[in-house]
């Protein structure tokens, strides 16, 4: 009769041990019953970088890797990219729910009504140097408002958690707004309420001396698709980050922005901003093949290719690519294109990819529709974070509710030198004067 369970043989003794299978998982904590002796510390799981390891359990976000499948919360991510806006998806990241129409309506107003920084948040912002990183000005004014807000250290309680979250998921776009206009030397543009999300969005980026900014629909939809698409992406290492201060009790703030810390990676969120530089490197379709030749001999990475879960095409970059050819419409079409398309198309022919099941991923081609959009690279990270936040709050917020979660602290295989004293240095012989 079959059983859900694990039987482990320690040949060091013989011993035989059952641990419960559960949800395709063992419990760690099981294995530190395999000892040799009663002080036996205990076997222990060695895994770096949490290859197979699952630190919690999530009802949020579900992705097949093998079959480039993406669901936030049963919803496939082209169904929600077709029907939905950026914040029916952030409620429904949140909440478990696609919200109602009134519930849309409320949701709407809340976020709307948020949006306007302390304006000694503007004045921290002014303090950067003139060419600050948007990344750097975001990680460090995420933190800044920490203190503005001294009351989210109240974690456990709900209403509290509700509020930080309503601030911090209209606050990101203002903060990223104006980390841009720092960079550019323009004066802050305060929210427009009559605008949607991302209108909103555009009007503080580019409004200059119109009385009203018109945002563009296929730009304002574009970049809400975008949006959706970056919204959350399950136990990423921006999100674990996330968890992992949170688990401190630390509030959503310092946390988020220990979370935007680490999307700022080039490994991560900040691919989209290298593989813009790596177009400008291959600089034409003639050079791809040399390109590809030293990605193959080790000497670079192709950016905004493989991804640690999706062994096959990342759904999301099939989606941006149609979105590419919307904005291009109004934009014009940008060059680096050509040179993106060609670079995907012998990649996913040549045996080193193929056998490496390494395929295009959301940072592929993502910035270059930003760039078409008039971003420089360098905000290209701050647009991935606008909309992740939805997603951090929403893992937080389910991780501070959460019974089984603790403080996240790992074990160690400690390698170092086992114990030793200090010998004393024998006194040196004082040096004689001479003259
Ligand atoms: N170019 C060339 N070779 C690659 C690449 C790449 N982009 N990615 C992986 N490989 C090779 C790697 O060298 C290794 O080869 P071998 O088996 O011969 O040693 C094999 O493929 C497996 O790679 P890995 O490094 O073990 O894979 P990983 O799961 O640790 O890393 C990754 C995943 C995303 C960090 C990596 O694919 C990478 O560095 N990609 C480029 C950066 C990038 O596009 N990041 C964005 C990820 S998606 C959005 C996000 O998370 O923010």
């Amino acid at each position: 009769m079959s059983k859900d369970t694990l039987t482990i043989t320690d040949q060091r003794n013989g011993k035989t041990y059952e641990a419960p299978i559960e949800l395709g998982t063992i419990r760690a904590m099981d294995l530190r019953k395999i000892k040799t002796s009663p002080d036996d510390f205990g076997v222990m799981t060695y895994d770096p970088a949490f290859m197979n390891t699952a630190s919690c359990k999530s009802n949020i976000t579900f992705i097949d890797g093998d079959k480039g499948i993406l669901r936030y919360r049963g919803y496939d991510i082209e169904t929600l990219a077709e029907h939905c806006t950026y914040l029916q998806v952030a409620y429904l990241l949140l909440y478990g729910e696609l919200p109602t129409p009134q519930q849309d309506k409320d949701w709407t107003w809340e976020i709307t009504h948020h949006t306007m920084l302390h304006e000694t948040t503007k004045t921290f912002i002014d303090g950067f140097r003139y060419d600050a990183h948007p990344m750097g000005i975001l990680v460090s004014t995420l933190a800044a408002l920490s203190t503005v807000y001294p009351e989210a250290k109240n974690i456990h309680d709900p209403e509290n958690r509700q509020k930080q979250i309503v601030r911090l998921i209209a606050k990101m776009a203002t903060l990223a707004a104006y980390s841009y206009r720092h960079r550019r030397g323009h004066p802050y543009v305060y929210p427009d309420n009559d605008l949607n999300y991302t209108e909103n969005f555009m009007n503080m980026l580019w409004k200059m001396t119109e009385p009203k900014y018109m945002a563009s629909p296929v730009i304002a939809r574009a970049l809400d698709v975008l949006f959706i698409l970056h919204a959350d992406h399950e136990q990423n290492c921006s999100s674990t980050t996330m968890r992992v201060i949170g688990s401190a009790q630390t509030d959503p703030y310092l946390s988020m922005a220990g979370a935007a810390a680490a999307l700022a990676g080039p490994l991560h969120g900040g691919a989209n901003e290298e593989v813009l530089k790596m177009l400008d490197e291959i600089g034409s379709v003639k050079n791809i093949p040399n390109y590809i030749k030293r990605v193959k001999e080790g000497e670079i990475k192709l950016m905004g290719f493989g991804h640690r879960v999706y062994k096959n095409y990342d759904p999301r970059a099939r989606i941006i690519k149609a979105v590419a050819d919307e904005v291009f419409e109004v934009t014009g079409r940008n060059e680096r294109l050509d040179i993106a398309l060609e670079l995907e198309r012998i990649a996913l022919q040549d045996d080193y990819f193929v056998s490496r099941k390494l395929y295009p991923n959301v940072d592929f081609y993502s910035g270059i529709i930003y760039q078409a959009m008039g971003f420089q690279p360098d905000m290209f990270t701050v647009l991935f974070a606008i909309p992740r936040a939805a997603g951090w709050l929403a893992q937080w917020n389910e991780m501070v509710q959460d019974p089984e979660q603790k403080i996240a602290r790992p074990r160690q295989i400690y390698t170092g030198i086992d114990h030793r004293q200090i010998i004393a240095k024998q006194e040196e012989p004082a040096e004689v004067k001479v003259g």
